[in-house]
């Protein structure tokens, strides 16, 4: 029986990452386990290595600096164990655009799109080579909804959930799977960070069923899935009206409303 492949998971010293390191675990895969925290990642592994008998590595990373993240991304070039990428770190700053401090922006996009792209290339230029491997990245729906004032955390989502789209256009056929998880609130220690407390809001998701939900259509080989969205023709819909208008982009003069000023 051939081995299972491993699975590197970002963001893995809790919330949704921890989870996904888990049930990877319990399906008999290897792990390779980063974020910056030595002690929660170390304990993590030894629990797993204990229950389930698998391999784990960890290798801690803070994925906004520049040379870890490149060590991360040798690691996915040159791992020829690891066929599974989870693009799952990610965070939030708190207040609204005109409050956030420019430093705090640049770094959530370095987190939040940078290493997400960099990890998702490193990793994919060896699964198409061997013509299998998947990459879990995980948006958020707040990248579909500008109304929820999150405008720079919901910008980076918008644009995870994009990268994920053209990347199944460009991989798909070279036996590369991607998917693209859109979790909506779900609780996490991302609340703290986002400076809200969790326990205000409604329609909060456990972890554990928000996990177990994307592993079902992980395992169906979604492109997209939502795990709280109840009716999935909307976001069949949302999709065609967005296809739709894709023939009608190429025109050689303006449309007829901008063509007088009034
Ligand atoms: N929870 C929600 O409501 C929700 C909703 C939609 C989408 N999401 C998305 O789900 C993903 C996981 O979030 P979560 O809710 O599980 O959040 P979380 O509990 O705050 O966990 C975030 C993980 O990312 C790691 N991390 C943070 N900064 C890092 C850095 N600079 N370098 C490396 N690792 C870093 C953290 O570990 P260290 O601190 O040890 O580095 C932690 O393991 C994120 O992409 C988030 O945007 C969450």
């Amino acid at each position: 029986m051939s081995k299972k492949p491993a699975v590197l998971v970002t963001g893995a010293s809790t919330g949704i990452g921890a989870v996904y390191a888990e049930r990877f675990a319990r399906r008999g895969h290897d792990l390779v386990l980063v974020a910056r925290n030595a002690e929660r990642l170390d304990a993590l592994a030894t629990r797993l290595r204990s229950e389930t008998g698998v391999d784990v590595s960890v290798v801690p990373a803070d994925l906004t600096n520049e040379r870890d993240l490149a060590g991360i991304a040798q690691r996915l070039r040159e791992d020829s164990r690891i066929g599974v990428l989870i693009n799952n770190a990610g965070t939030s700053i708190p207040r609204g655009f005109l409050q956030q401090k420019a430093d705090d922006i640049s770094k959530l996009i370095a987190l939040n799109v940078t290493a997400v792209t960099r990890l998702a290339h490193a990793a994919a230029a060896r699964f198409a080579e061997t013509g299998e491997g998947a990459i879990i990245n995980v948006a958020s729906v707040v990248g579909l909804a500008p109304e929820m004032s999150a405008t720079v955390y919901g910008a980076t989502k918008a644009f995870v959930l994009f990268l994920s789209q053209g990347l199944n256009v460009e991989l798909s056929a070279k036996g590369v799977y991607v998917q693209a998880v859109l979790p909506a609130a779900t609780r996490t220690e991302i609340w703290d960070h986002a400076g809200v407390d969790v326990n205000t809001l409604a329609g909060v998701m456990e972890v554990d069923d928000l996990v177990d939900a994307a592993l079902v259509g992980f395992g169906r080989r979604e492109l997209v899935t939502i795990p709280p969205l109840p009716d999935v023709a909307q976001w069949a819909s949302f999709d065609a009206a967005r296809q739709a208008m894709l023939p009608n982009f190429a025109q050689s003069q303006p449309a007829t409303r901008y063509r007088s000023a009034a």
